[in-house]
């Protein structure tokens, strides 16, 4: 490697440590160096553009991969990514996410795993297992405090010594010891420093203490300091625009302000990673069996869903005593299936709740009402009413659209260079099924043309003066123009977009309508009147992207709109009503002791409604565990502002996250971190530890199949206000048929009773209790062990 980089001038050198454009870095033929591509993310491999024409698997959003508390089906999930990213040429993933859910209203809670930073660690560490035995690197994300979004790019995050090394570095810690390829660095700063630029963490504690051996790529636009960067434990700097290296990094080194070694050591890392990758010499080989996006995503999204309540098993539902079944709710017909921001990939297809209950409920009445839409802006034109969608980029390329929605940053469609795009057309022609009042609307960036026929019913430009496109991508804005039309006459739907020079690399456009309709009292009457005929109610209820995305945090934990009212209508119509919650991070469910069972599904992924109609039905079992405690109310959470003072968020509660912070404060959550039902029973028989693993035998006494997450957590004797009361210590997951008895290990480190202090860990010697558990309020056995110093 050494005598390869001996062959590059410091210009080439310093060119491999920026992107060439928004997602790769250039290629150095001369060498053997191709163009190493990095693409987003956590639930799916989006390629260089975000073009309908190359969909991605979209499995379920992270939180849901945790609720699984399954290393092994993530890792399966983690192998797709890579078959996925090898299919669209992606080299490094930009994923996993572990950030901590510190509190609920972080606008990213569904990107990351847990409240746990174990059981963050040991997911993440199995999803950079997967991705990366396809040959394919990944960069464990965001290094570090980035648990909020507001004020991302600037706020200073100050965190203790202490809590940085019990809480939130082990998951990095984590996938760095199960052999990580990358780490992507944060926004904001820490501790005074911005974290693009931070000595102490990228360069002494990753690379020095935990031997990290690959690249620190800095997170988009974060990095804004030429030398403090170079200097800071930084390997690469994205993307292109706005990059404080280049020129700029070659004159420094020039100055004598970045030794050249430095720049050396970089380039180092990034040759390993592209000879890691086959970006440099042979592509990596191996025989992978092919896996099955649509079947992982199915089943990674069965397991993820937790069932927090049954009254008198409800669930699952028995087909053959079915007659009607109602299916209400705006989100069961168009689910959210993924988080909003940069997560986000454009799915195959989605198979929504209704459409997935439908399917197995042949022979059954599945009747639709919407009950309550909580979406603020309109969904995007689709359907049968819709014929010839299609979108033409300035007259160069044009191509069909099942919808008229379209969002991409990097590549275009058609690979067009931005250059020669000014704008882009939506056309398509609409034959309304009802007389009315038709809602169009436009949402998006740039100035638009609105035509509905032969009126042009909207004109005008949907962006504040001096936002940047990238934030703008984050915080769309609407125009909406009702049209009286006549049913059965079809009319000329065209939405122009007009782009400013070489700006069409970044677009976000949708052609939104709405039919003629009940309002929302009339909503709810109708869905109300619906489930009083029916045999069963299925509510589904989440957030939606105005409310739940990356970019900015939440304001309330409530659902938005009148969804509440919806289930508690429904729920005095019938009461075998059952309710999906279809959200990424905790939302108050104010009804939900008066409900018949209640399901979290999260953002499920492409397979949504299959996936639910099998646990509904119980073909499947309801697999999650909570990866994170649900509140009952806001103002419960021990931890829940984001709003920095002046610039600052102090993360004053320390090593009380989660949990943690529960237990210390001794408030109820609505359902306890680790909670969730199955569909069937287990007795927990016997726990003993032997040479530091625990054994636990467990029976399965139900009269089904069923899969048990088993929870081992450790409690000090003598509690102190140190130390939390308990921590999860590890867990495992068993199946077993009826009145099987199975025995799990799980490992009890001596992590698991250390603490740190004066810059080191030290082992808390002493008695201790060992509890197995079926989640953090239920504990099943307790065993005493003595630790000693
Ligand atoms: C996000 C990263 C993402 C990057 C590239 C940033 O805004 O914080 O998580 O990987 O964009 O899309």
């Amino acid at each position: 490697m050494d005598e390869l980089i001996s062959e590059l001038s410091l210009e080439e050198k310093v060119s491999l440590l920026g992107g060439q454009d928004f997602w790769s870095l250039p290629e150095i033929a001369r060498i053997g160096l191709r163009s190493l591509v990095m693409s987003d993310g956590p639930v799916g491999v989006r390629g260089t553009g975000w073009a309908p024409e190359d969909p991605s698997v979209a499995l379920p959003s992270p939180t849901a991969l945790a609720a699984t508390w399954d290393p092994e089906l993530v890792e399966r999930a983690g192998r797709l990514l890579g078959q996925e990213s090898r299919r669209k040429g992606v080299h490094l993933l930009l994923a996993p996410t572990v950030n901590l859910h510190r509190t609920p209203l972080n606008g990213r809670h569904f990107e990351c795993f847990s409240e746990d930073p174990l059981l963050t660690g040991e997911i993440a560490a199995a999803f950079v297992t997967g991705v990366q035995a396809l040959g394919v690197g990944t960069t464990v994300k965001h290094l570090v405090g980035n648990d909020f979004e507001t004020e991302r790019m600037t706020v200073d995050v100050r965190i203790s010594e202490r809590a940085l090394r019990e809480v939130y570095l082990p998951p990095f810690e984590r996938v760095v010891r199960a052999g990580g390829w990358g780490v992507m660095s944060a926004y904001n700063g820490v501790n005074g420093s911005p974290m693009s630029s931070h000595a102490e963490l990228q360069q002494r504690v990753l690379k020095d203490e935990w031997g990290f051996d690959g690249i620190v790529v800095s997170d988009w636009r974060a990095a804004r300091d030429t030398v403090g960067a170079a200097l800071g434990g930084l390997d690469i700097a994205m993307p292109a625009m706005q990059n404080p290296w280049g020129e700029a990094l070659v004159e420094a080194v020039r100055a004598g302000l970045v030794p050249e070694e430095e720049i050396d050591a970089k380039v180092r890392r990034v040759l390993r990673l592209a000879a890691r990758v086959g970006a440099l010499g042979p592509p990596p080989s191996g025989e992978w069996p092919e896996l099955d996006g649509s079947a992982v995503a199915h089943e990674v999204a069965a397991r993820s869903f937790v069932l927090v309540r049954n009254e008198d098993f409800t669930l699952p539902l028995e087909p053959a005593a079915l007659t009607r079944v109602a299916v209400i709710g705006a989100l069961a017909l168009d689910a959210r299936v993924l988080g909003g921001g940069s997560a986000t990939v454009t799915p195959p297809h989605v198979i929504s709740p209704l459409e997935g209950i439908g399917r197995s409920l042949s022979g059954v009445d599945v009747a639709y009402a919407t009950g309550a839409d909580p979406r603020p802006f309109l969904p995007p034109a689709r359907g049968p009413e819709w014929t010839g969608l299609r979108v033409d980029l300035a007259g160069k390329y044009d191509f069909a659209v099942g919808e008229a929605a379209l969002r991409w940053i990097g590549d275009l469609p058609g690979r067009l260079d931005p250059a020669d795009v000014d704008g882009l057309t939506i056309a398509g022609t609409f034959t309304p099924a009802v007389d009315g009042e038709h809602v169009f609307a436009v949402s998006g960036f740039g100035t638009f043309v609105l035509t509905v026929g032969e009126r042009e019913v909207y004109r005008g430009a949907l962006h504040v003066e001096g936002t940047e496109r990238g934030e703008l991508l984050l915080s769309p804005r609407e125009h909406r123009a009702a049209v009286t039309l006549a049913a059965g006459v079809p009319v000329e739907v065209i939405l122009t977009q007009i782009i400013p020079a070489g700006m069409a690399h970044t677009v976000s456009t949708t052609l939104g309508h709405r039919p003629p309709g009940p309002d929302a009292a009339e909503m709810i009457t109708e869905a109300a009147a619906l489930a009083a005929g029916s045999d069963v109610a299925i509510v589904v209820v989440g957030t939606t992207e105005q409310v739940e995305s990356e970019g900015f945090d939440r304001t309330s934990l409530a659902l938005p709109g009148t969804q509440d009212e919806l289930v508690r209508r429904v729920a005095a119509a019938n009461p075998r009503t059952v309710v999906v919650v279809n959200a990424g991070a905790p939302v108050l469910l104010p009804w939900a002791d008066d409900v018949a069972a209640v399901v979290l599904t999260w953002f499920p992924g492409q397979e949504a409604g299959a996936a639910l109609a099998d646990v509904l039905l119980g073909v499947l079992e309801p697999g999650g565990r909570l990866p994170t405690t649900w509140p009952r109310r806001a103002e419960d959470c021990p931890v829940l502002d984001v709003t920095p003072q002046g610039g600052v968020v102090s993360y004053d509660e320390g090593v009380f996250v989660g949990y943690r912070a529960w237990q210390r404060a001794s408030r109820e959550p609505h359902y306890a971190f680790g909670h969730g039902l199955g569909y069937t029973t287990w007795s927990y028989e016997a726990l003993r530890v032997v040479d530091g693993t625990a054994e636990i035998t467990v029976t399965n006494t139900g009269a089904r199949e069923g899969r048990e997450v088993i929870q081992v957590y450790v409690r000090p004797a003598a509690p102190d206000d140190e130390r939390p009361a308990e921590w999860l210590a590890g867990f495992a997951t068993v199946t077993a048929h009826p009145d099987e008895s199975v025995t799990a290990r799980v490992d009890l480190p001596e992590r698991t009773f250390q603490t740190w202090a004066d810059g080191g860990w030290h082992t808390v010697a002493g008695d201790y209790e060992i509890v197995a558990a079926h989640a953090l309020d239920d504990p099943r056995l307790v065993v005493s062990l003595t630790v000693g110093a």
